[in-house]
């Protein structure tokens, strides 16, 4: 028996990386799994987004656990297709219980911009991080109340969302922006859903072992960030966690162990945020 036997999980950015390993571990402890991803590019980012093909190794993985996985291509931006895609799942699967609200884009460049440029990456990384992170907890609250069983809803948020990181330009200011509006948001929800028994926390990784963070155009932002490769140095002697790690947390805090957490902002941070 798993700590979450015949619980469902919504995962958003399901294809690779952090979701894929929350995917895997929730199925581990017995959740089946409604899985969305863009699978296709945002050209702001300047390195690839998870695919179709990726999405389908999310699901191989979880059966592999055996675990069951409805997985969709849809983008958090569109509030009418995500949520098509979870009521299809909560239809399929007959009930809803844990959200991971994971799905996000770094936005940093180092090189000049032009105006235009430098709007257009506030405006994509504030949609995608923030309004999606929004519309998955609209799209899920309904139906975690309809269950009337409780529920856990777990954003994933960022050491930039505790504290200032993330360089001048738009894409960086609003990388930060985004994870700490998330934060106003997951507070809110955590008191107003608390009289339903439903749990609202945040996760704040470190640097993770993803393409997020290991591409070019992120490397290159770091390197030239002022005071350079200090920014991924973490005081426990670890450089990158790996989305296992992360996963960690959030299988803890969904868990029955996790029943009176509400409302926290927990670091996956190696100690970042709490260096000098
Ligand atoms: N990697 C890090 O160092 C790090 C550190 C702190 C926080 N985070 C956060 O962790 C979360 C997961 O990121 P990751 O490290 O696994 O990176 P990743 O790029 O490997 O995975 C993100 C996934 O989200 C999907 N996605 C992106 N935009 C989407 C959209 N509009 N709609 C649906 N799916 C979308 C991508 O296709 C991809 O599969 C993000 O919210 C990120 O901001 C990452």
């Amino acid at each position: 028996m798993g700590s979450l036997n015949g619980q469902v999980a919504f995962i958003t950015g399901a294809a690779r990386g952090q979701g894929r390993s929350h995917a895997v571990r929730l199925a581990a402890e017995g959740a089946d799994i409604i899985g969305v991803d863009i699978c296709a590019d945002i050209s702001s980012t300047g390195y690839p987004m998870g695919s179709a093909e990726e999405l389908d190794e999310t699901v191989a993985l979880v059966e592999a656990e055996g675990g069951k996985m409805l997985a969709s291509i849809a983008d958090v931006r569109d509030y009418p297709a995500l949520k098509a895609v979870l009521d299809a799942g909560v239809e399929h699967f007959g009930r809803l219980d844990i959200v991971c609200v994971n799905a996000g884009i770094a936005t940093m460049a180092f090189r000049e911009l032009t105006d235009d440029e430098d709007l257009q990456l506030w405006t994509d990384v504030l949609d995608v991080n923030l309004v999606g992170a929004f519309h998955t907890a609209k799209a899920a609250i309904g139906h975690l109340i309809a269950g009337n069983r409780g529920g856990s809803i777990v954003f994933t948020s960022s050491t930039a969302g505790l504290i200032g990181f993330g360089g001048m330009q738009g894409g960086g200011l609003g990388y930060a922006a985004s994870k700490h509006g998330i934060v106003g948001l997951m507070r809110t929800l955590a008191n107003a859903l608390a009289p339903h028994s439903i749990r609202v926390n945040s996760v704040h990784p470190t640097g993770v072992n993803t393409m997020m963070a290991v591409n070019p155009a992120m490397t290159e932002f770091l390197e030239n960030y002022p005071g350079g490769g200090p920014h991924l140095q973490n005081p426990l002697p670890v450089q990158l966690l790996e989305p296992e790690d992360i996963s960690a947390a959030i299988a803890y805090l969904v868990s029955d162990a996790g029943k009176y957490v509400t409302g926290v902002t927990l670091p996956v941070d190696a100690g970042f945020c709490n260096k000098l």
